[in-house]
């Protein structure tokens, strides 16, 4: 597939479509991972003397009041911190006036327009992949660069359409991303995947795909708790997903040596960061929520971890919004952090992510994906709709 590199940016304008949906709070970024992911590229295409058009949506825009929330005017004062040269931000989501501030720019600097979604307040156009939007965007540039890697499974009109309209690449970021989650297509073996997070339906599409190829699967977080409903073990307060049952139990009978639950669980009766009371799975009361893996647990999965090669994980193992009830997750990535020069991990998910940078794992694993959706969806089916759409540009 066509990098950046493989391009001669020299005088060209190059529109790059990024993923610069990170978590706001009062308009202040909690995690710049995804910007901070996205520099090389840009640098790069500022050193080659381009004239830079950046793209990003940034949370769902339904209805005007969104707006507010949603503008990217603080990613744009952030990163113009951090590259350390002027960004232009272009508030206006006009066409023409788009145009009359993006022809401003000169080679070697750098622009970023309002977010993408903006537009789907206009009969849904960026969402729906409007060709009128997607030409329009074409119309800012000589050549797409998409370094979006966390929204590549969307169909939308600033990362596939307009790569129909301009000859288009990606950039290092997606570059990293693909070769590095691919090391899990062809694992060295004995190969874990670790799962957890709230729901069995998200994931589901991993599980049939990594479930004949692993050697384990540890599952915890929430998905757990519907296994063992489906096994028939009472889980107390906690919510299952019924309808993830029959898959459950399918998935039981089928790989029972390679599916490892937990044997103990931590509790609490009132629904809120509290120090948490752990119980065996067989000792959980009605009035029991059970949102974390217990000691016990931890141990197995370590044993299990003890001989791995090659580690995927993805989804936390408690919830992860409650610090007690992180202890699960976090010691498992300090024991990988212990193993690092073993086992290659990788990282798909943006909660498990954030509890490796916060326990400061990061540079022991292999690879952190900042994907969430489409992190999960790449390694289903080993491609993604926004490559998907370059690769067609490059046979036409
Ligand atoms: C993400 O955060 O997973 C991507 O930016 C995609 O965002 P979306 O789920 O709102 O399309």
């Amino acid at each position: 597939m066509k990098t950046i590199r493989d391009f001669d940016l020299k005088n060209k304008r190059v529109v790059i479509r990024c993923d610069f949906n990170v978590p706001l709070k009062e308009g202040k970024i909690m995690d710049d991972t995804r910007i901070k992911g996205a520099l090389e590229t840009i640098q790069y295409a500022l050193s080659q003397q381009a004239k830079v058009v950046l793209l990003s949506h940034l949370g769902k825009v339904k209805e005007e009041s969104d707006k507010k929330k949603n503008t990217l005017k603080p990613i744009a004062r952030h990163l113009e911190e951090i590259l350390g040269q002027k960004v232009l931000f272009i508030e206006t989501t006009d066409f023409e006036e788009v145009k009359k501030q993006v022809s401003t720019l000169e080679d070697g600097e750098v622009c970023l327009l309002e977010n993408t979604r903006f537009y789907d307040l206009e009969g849904n156009k960026e969402s729906g992949n409007a060709e009128s939007l997607a030409r329009f965007y074409a119309s800012l540039g000589d050549i797409f660069i998409n370094d979006a890697f966390g929204t590549l499974h969307r169909s939308h009109a600033s990362n596939v359409g307009i790569a129909s309209f301009l000859p288009a690449g990606i950039g290092f970021l997606v570059e990293k991303e693909i070769s590095s989650l691919a090391s899990v297509f062809c694992p060295k073996k004995p190969f874990i995947v670790i799962l957890g997070g709230a729901k069995v339906q998200d994931k589901i599409g991993v599980i049939e795909k990594f479930a004949p190829k692993c050697d384990k699967i540890l599952i915890g977080g929430a998905m757990a708790l519907t296994f063992l409903d489906a096994e028939g073990y009472a889980v107390g307060a906690s919510k299952t997903e019924q309808e993830s049952f029959a898959f459950c139990q399918k998935m039981l009978e089928q790989y029972p040596e390679k599916i490892v639950l937990p044997v103990d669980l931590g509790t609490t009766k009132v629904y809120e960061e509290c120090t948490p009371v752990y119980k065996d799975i067989t000792e959980l009361e009605l009035d029991d929520y059970a949102l974390d893996i217990g000691p016990q647990t931890i141990k197995n999965f370590e044993n299990q971890l003890k001989e791995a090669h090659t580690v995927l994980w993805n989804g936390p193992l408690g919830l992860y919004e409650f610090p007690s009830f992180q202890k699960g997750t976090k010691e498992l990535l300090l024991y990988l952090k212990e193993k690092k020069d073993c086992i290659q991990t990788v990282v798909g998910g943006g909660d498990t992510v954030a509890c490796a940078m916060e326990n400061h794992v990061e540079d022991a694993l292999y690879h952190l994906s900042t994907g969430g959706g489409a992190t999960l969806k790449y390694l289903e089916e080993e491609t993604l709709v926004g490559l998907e759409a370059i690769k067609r540009n490059e046979s036409r």
